[in-house]
């Protein structure tokens, strides 16, 4: 921990990159794992884009179990350190999770690669709604529409979709010109946000990573934290400011 700090005091570029471990003392599950969202539904089934060509109703049961765990979630105290490391060089948290709990909690610099369950989007038309405007019609099941009739859709990235392009070169462009890169909560086997932590270290940052176990990546970082994100991001900013 004392490195890590030390390394948070010399860096002049921050990046964060965060995945659904960081949301889990929030009581957001996250997708791998004994709980993990895809160990109770195949996401080729439930979370694709020809999945939800060929049948969207059957992606709504997921699409509401989501917006429902994520809508009234309330950002842990990790994030809060999050915004607060604004004020010592951090310039971008890149997150693959949809709950938007990095606004919630007050972060300005944040890239979705993954997209976010807060807007809706129709396919056809490409007319887009705020999932709040609508949130108790789908927790009352009701699946919502557009004025056109096509079954609109969280404005997520479903499987066999690419990456929102110009969000993803913003997140390579802020990993390029980092001088640390810490990685929080995730499995760090989806590309290609598994590889931003790299991509950081042949730029010639230094990488750490937060975790509660070890990862694919874990044996390439110059730093492992290991221990739930907020626990270890209360620690990481009480000892920086002490
Ligand atoms: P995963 O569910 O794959 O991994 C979560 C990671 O968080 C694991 O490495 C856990 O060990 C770790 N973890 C769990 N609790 C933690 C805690 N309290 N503190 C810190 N770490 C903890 O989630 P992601 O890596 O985010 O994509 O998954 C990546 C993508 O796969 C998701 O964005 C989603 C999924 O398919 C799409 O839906 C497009």
């Amino acid at each position: 921990m004392e490195k890590v700090v030390e390394a948070v005091r010399r860096a002049e570029s921050i990046v964060v990159s965060t995945g659904a471990g960081m949301s889990v003392e929030s009581g957001i599950a996250p997708f791998r794992g004994e709980n993990g969202l895809w160990s109770k539904f195949d996401p080729h089934e439930m979370a694709s884009v020809t999945a939800f060509r060929s049948d969207p109703e059957k992606c709504w049961t997921l699409f509401k179990l989501q917006i429902e765990e994520c809508f009234y979630a309330e950002p842990h105290q990790g994030y809060s350190a999050v915004v607060a490391l604004e004020e010592h060089g951090l310039d971008a948290v890149i997150t693959q999770n949809v709950d938007g709990l990095h606004q919630k909690a007050g972060s300005e610099k944040v890239l979705e690669l993954h997209g976010t369950l807060n807007d809706l989007l129709c396919d056809s038309c490409g007319n887009q709604k705020k999932t709040e405007d609508l949130v108790d019609e789908i927790l009352e099941k009701k699946i919502p529409r557009c004025e056109c009739g096509t079954v609109m859709r969280p404005d997520v990235v479903l499987f066999g979709e690419p990456l929102p392009q110009r969000t993803l070169r913003r997140a390579w462009s802020a990993v390029e010109n980092c001088s640390l890169l810490i990685n929080i909560g995730t499995s760090a086997v989806v590309q290609p946000a598994a590889s931003l932590p790299l991509t950081a270290k042949r730029s010639g940052a230094v990488i750490v990573e937060v975790n509660v176990e070890k990862t694919p990546l874990t044996p390439s970082m110059d730093h492992f934290l290991e221990g739930k994100a907020g626990d270890v991001l209360v620690e990481l900013l009480e000892r920086l400011e002490s």
